[in-house]
């Protein structure tokens, strides 16, 4: 039988790449460290008034155009956020209608970085049911909002517009602060035409019991109100991170449900071409890659370019191999993304 496959991709990254270097005029940090630390040079940041619905327009016309369709042809939209433009409702209404196409079923998921396994997971879902044929998936973030320095013009200029204190507070969220960037991809999704094609399996996982080693604190609905000032001045905006945790789990749970991936559909590591990994530091996937013991040109990264673009990771990673005529034909690839919640997990997919 043939699986769901990616028919068309699409990237779009906002502005002017935001280097090391800039960020160290709004807080203490260095080119080295975080180069050396997680593999990242520069990321972008949306604008003011953009949100992740703007992004994602941008990405989703080009994966449409590349796979040779209207918008018009979409008859499902799966949306993949953690920083939707408003609470609620999510964004995925607002991408169909940026799309022109009102009246399409859209369905938000909140994955965060694992947002590709379960979107995979959905949209065959979708298909093998008749609920859809040609599924656009997209993820796409806009975590400019929570980055913890007021003083925007101050990362192009003049640092000593920044105060002490404005310092101090951004150099507490640094080890966060550096590692995210905005962006969008997109993927066309349709069944393969070729038996033995397309996406072949899909595991996903989820475990709340350690959701607070990376969260945002402020603006839950358990509260009354849900926001309020004093949140603010505790900066229970900006998401709190346990960062060593967070790695020492990544590199466990990683190259775990890889293994469980292969050996489910019969596969051996050396069959797979490429492992397309979600992108929240190189050490994570060079250490993954190395416990797995397979090459470095089977794992390729991006991320020095973006940060981690959360759900828009992997399908700006395959947008630019596609770009580059990296992946071919009959090709297998697994791809392996873990994100708060937690929720991780692996797809294997034929191309
Ligand atoms: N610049 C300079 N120094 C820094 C910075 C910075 N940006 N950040 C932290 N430091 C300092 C710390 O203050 C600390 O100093 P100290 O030793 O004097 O106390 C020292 O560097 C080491 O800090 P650690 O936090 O222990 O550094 P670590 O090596 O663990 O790297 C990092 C931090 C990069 C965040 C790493 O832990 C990591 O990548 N964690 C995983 C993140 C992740 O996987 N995210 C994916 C999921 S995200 C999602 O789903 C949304």
């Amino acid at each position: 039988m043939p699986g769901l496959t990616i028919v068309g991709t699409g990237r779009y990254v906002p502005g002017e790449p935001v280097t090391n270097a800039m960020l160290s005029r709004v807080m203490d940090t260095s080119d080295e460290w975080i180069r050396q630390r997680t593999g990242i040079s520069q990321r972008h940041f949306a604008p003011e008034g953009v949100g992740a619905s703007d992004l994602a327009v941008v990405a989703s016309q080009r994966a449409i155009a590349s796979a040779g369709l209207e918008p018009g042809d979409i008859d499902y939209i799966i949306f993949a956020t953690m920083t939707p433009d408003n609470p609620f409702p999510g964004p995925g209404g607002l991408l169909g209608a940026k799309l022109g196409i009102p009246g399409v079923p859209a369905l938000d998921i909140r994955q965060q970085c694992c947002a590709m396994p379960f979107a995979f997971q959905i949209a065959d879902g979708l298909v093998a049911t008749g609920a859809a044929t040609t599924v656009l998936v997209v993820g796409a973030e806009a975590h400019a909002g929570f980055m913890p320095w007021e003083n925007w013009d101050a990362l192009a200029g003049d640092a000593s517009a920044v105060s002490a204190e404005q310092r101090d507070r951004a150099t507490r969220h640094r080890g966060l602060a550096i590692l995210f960037g905005d962006g969008a991809g997109a993927f066309v999704m349709r069944k393969h035409a070729l038996p033995d094609h397309g996406l072949l399996g899909t595991i996903t996982k989820s475990d709340g019991r350690a959701a607070k080693l990376i969260y945002i604190e402020g603006g839950g609905f358990t509260r009354r109100p849900h926001w309020a000032p004093w949140m603010l001045d505790a900066e229970l905006h900006i998401p709190r991170m346990e960062g060593r945790d967070l790695f020492k789990t990544a590199v466990t749970k990683l190259p775990e449900v890889v293994l469980e991936i292969c050996a489910r559909h019969g596969f051996t590591l050396d069959q797979i071409d490429w492992f397309l990994a979600h992108q929240a530091n190189d050490r994570i996937n060079n250490m993954v890659r190395d416990s797995l013991g397979v090459p470095a040109s089977k794992v390729p990264s991006n991320i020095a370019r973006y940060g981690n673009t959360s759900g828009a990771t992997i399908p700006i990673l395959v947008d630019e191999l596609t770009e580059q005529g990296a992946l071919e034909p009959d090709q297998l690839v697994c791809f392996l993304a873990l994100g708060a919640g937690l929720h991780w997990g692996a797809a294997l997919m034929r191309l």
